[in-house]
């Protein structure tokens, strides 16, 4: 499809969200889709984004945007990258290597999870001048070593230790479709599955040599036994469920040259903390309601963050527009990571819905940026602001 008609059929990201729906099994789209609990803070996430106004422009004359922003050091041609997601391969085939490469081919942010579908090796060859390795934590200090000596080698430049897993979450909804950890074809799953035929040959085909599913491949020489990192969930835990602490940043900071980001920050007096521990940015999040159902929406936490530390910030947690990234650059973030968003565009339409999906925010920041008479995203700063009525988004995706 050309890039007319993709924006004639797809205008928005709610338009790839519903495409994606039709197309995965309902397990998997619970698992992309679910918060924890009652999922009000994902609510809150779009709520409070959406209550965030601005004072239109007029009377500018006929401006060009520039959408370049630099982040850690490096430039980025546009001001959002795409989150670590775990298992991203069980949303789409081969779906890190894609989400790499169109994060290159954009010079955006990619940023590989270490329980992904796809190791660091696997993604060697993709990878652009922006690539993150996201660590949840390894206990031992061996394998610890190890994993960052490999995400180093295979041009990870920059490490994200995220910190808001302390304990497994519960996911009801997530629960409730049948999904079990690791995923295995159960006969309910199956039935599911079989309503679903592009996503299954797809799977069957890319995953042929491990039964037509993803495991998490970076883990697979931490995990002896016969069936390996596929069935020993319990070890997989052990082994990375661990609640990292502040020495645990400490050692980070000492053993790893690359930059080092926390994500997951929520409280103001941890970022001064761990700014005078030498990280060099922050990432605030509340993981998109997946974690913590009583958090406050990670955009209301950013002033304060801002205020508590010079560090350049990371947001995510409900940006779903252009305008999204512009409010949480006007409350002080440098740069805004989409989790969800791409991997419904890639559910949605491949390869061609990454592109698609970079091409519905370069146009929506344009469009919004036209209105209030910006040329860089960061002049966002200075527009006068004003707090809309809290009325459920036109747009919502919730
Ligand atoms: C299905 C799913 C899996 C995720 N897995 C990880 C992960 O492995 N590591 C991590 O740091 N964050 C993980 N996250 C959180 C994302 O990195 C990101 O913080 C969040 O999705 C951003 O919100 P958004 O989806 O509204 O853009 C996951 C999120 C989702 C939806």
């Amino acid at each position: 499809m050309s890039g007319m008609d993709l924006h004639q059929r797809f205008p928005a990201l709610s338009d790839l969200r519903k495409q994606a729906r039709r197309r995965l099994p309902p397990f998997v789209w619970e698992y992309l889709d679910s918060g924890t609990g009652s999922e009000a803070t994902k609510g809150r996430n779009r709520a409070v984004l959406a209550s965030i106004g601005f004072l239109p422009s007029i009377l500018h004359g006929p401006q060009e945007c520039d959408l370049s922003v630099d982040l850690l050091g490096k430039p980025c041609a546009l001001p959002f990258g795409f989150a670590p997601i775990g298992m991203s391969g069980l949303v789409w085939p081969n779906a890190e290597a894609r989400l790499a490469k169109c994060a290159a081919q954009e010079q955006i942010p990619y940023c590989l999870s270490t329980v992904a579908s796809q190791s660091p090796e696997d993604l060697a060859p993709h990878l652009g001048e922006n690539a993150w390795f996201q660590l949840y934590p390894p206990k031992d200090e061996g394998i610890r070593r190890d994993m960052l000596e490999r995400a180093r080698d295979a041009g990870f430049g920059t490490l994200i230790l995220t910190v808001d897993v302390p304990v497994a979450s519960r996911r009801e909804r997530q629960t409730r479709s049948g999904l079990t950890q690791p995923p295995r074809l159960t006969p309910r799953l199956l039935a599911q599955v079989m309503r679903r035929p592009a996503w299954a040959l797809g799977m069957a085909w890319h995953h042929r040599a491990e039964g037509g599913m993803p495991h998490m491949r970076t883990l697979d020489k931490y995990v002896s036994g016969p069936n390996n990192a596929r069935s020993s969930t319990a070890h997989i835990g052990y082994l990375l469920r661990t609640s990292p602490n502040w020495n645990y940043v400490k050692w980070l900071r000492e053993n790893w040259q690359g930059k080092l980001v926390i994500k997951g920050v929520m409280r103001p007096e941890d970022a001064s903390r761990l700014q005078e521990l030498g990280v060099d940015a922050l990432w605030v999040s509340n993981h998109a309601g997946r974690q913590f159902d009583a958090s406050p929406a990670s955009i209301e936490m950013l002033p304060a963050i801002r205020k508590a530390c010079a560090l350049p910030l990371i947001f995510d947690s409900g940006a779903e527009t252009g305008l999204d990234i512009l409010r949480a650059l006007a409350l002080g973030a440098d740069f805004v990571m989409l989790g969800r968003a791409p991997h419904f565009a890639l559910a949605a339409l491949g390869d061609q819905g990454l592109t698609h999906l970079c091409d519905i925010l370069r146009k929506d920041l344009e469009a919004n940026m036209g209105q209030l008479g910006l040329i860089k995203p960061t002049e966002i700063r200075k527009v006068e602001m004003r707090t809309l009525s809290l009325q459920p988004a036109a747009n919502s995706l919730t």
